[in-house]
């Protein structure tokens, strides 16, 4: 439960280790705890050991691993120890090898396995914990590549679609129930998951995805639920995503994306 303040108490974050996912936990700044979720103990350790010495009081790890299903409901309830959780962020998933995936379709199991199933148990578990004690907010990390099929792209593409697809469904599920579903479509960020990708235009980095999405929540507990349902980064991304899905087959397929 937000302090008397509006401030944010409990965060969990699902891909404990995600760079994007730990630097909207270092904006949020959590008073009480976070929970950071992943399936490598060492990894996670690091990254509870990062945010620990970034002044964030009680950083604890519980393992989550994409189709464990019934286990990580089980570890992520446990993990929480009946205290609530003012944001649950869904930030699993890895971008995969194209050109591999379409030799080795096993590949593209694997990818859907960690980019849409990881993302649908988060998003289900999370916002299910939500639901339960009537208030707090879902974000969750889809992108832009879920919004038109990309050459370069489009296994990943494909499960973030899925995953846009669901986290859309549960907002209006939700409705009612006190909980707030925030989807974030970044372009490209400069994380693990892009490290040695040539930069796309207007790349950023976490940190601002990070500052973005503290600042829409901070508007949405304000009153404003206008602010940002759906949250394009960098904002610019919008634009230049609706002129991307308006262009004729021919001239998208042109375009070096
Ligand atoms: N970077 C970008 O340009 C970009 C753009 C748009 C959207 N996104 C999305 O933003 C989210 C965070 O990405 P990021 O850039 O922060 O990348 P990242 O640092 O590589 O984080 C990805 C996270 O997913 C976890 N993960 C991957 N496969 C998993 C599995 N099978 N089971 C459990 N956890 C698994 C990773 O855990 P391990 O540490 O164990 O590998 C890591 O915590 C992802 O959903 C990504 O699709 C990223």
């Amino acid at each position: 439960m937000r302090d008397g303040m509006g401030r944010i108490q409990h965060v969990l974050l699902i891909g404990g280790t995600s760079d994007i996912g730990r630097a909207i936990v270092a904006s949020l700044r959590p008073s009480e705890g976070t929970v950071l979720a992943g399936r490598d103990p060492d990894a996670l350790r690091t990254a509870a050991s990062g945010l620990a010495s970034a002044g964030l009081p009680n950083v604890t790890t519980c393992p989550f691993v994409a189709g464990d299903g019934r286990a990580n409901e089980e570890s992520l309830t446990q993990a929480l120890q009946g205290r609530d959780v003012d944001v649950v962020i869904v930030a699993v998933g890895e971008l995969g090898d194209q050109r591999l995936i379409e030799a080795e379709p096993s590949e593209g199991s694997r990818l859907a396995t960690s980019t849409y199933v990881g993302g649908l148990e988060g998003s289900l578990i999370g916002s299910r914990l939500l639901a339960s004690q009537g208030h707090g907010t879902l974000v969750v990390l889809s992108s832009v590549a879920a919004l038109r099929p990309r050459r370069s792209n489009f296994v990943y593409g494909s499960a973030k679609a899925g995953l846009d697809f669901l986290a859309r469904g549960l907002r209006d599920a939700l409705r009612g129930t006190g909980v707030d579903v925030v989807l974030v479509r970044p372009g490209f960020v400069h994380s693990r998951m892009t490290e040695g990708l040539p930069a796309a235009p207007l790349a950023i980095t976490p940190s601002a995805v990070g500052a973005q999405v503290a600042r829409i929540l901070a508007r949405r507990a304000g009153g404003r639920r206008a602010a940002g349902s759906v949250v394009y980064a960098p904002p610019a991304l919008r634009y230049v995503m609706a002129v991307l899905r308006a262009l004729p087959g021919p001239v998208f397929r042109r375009l070096p994306l």
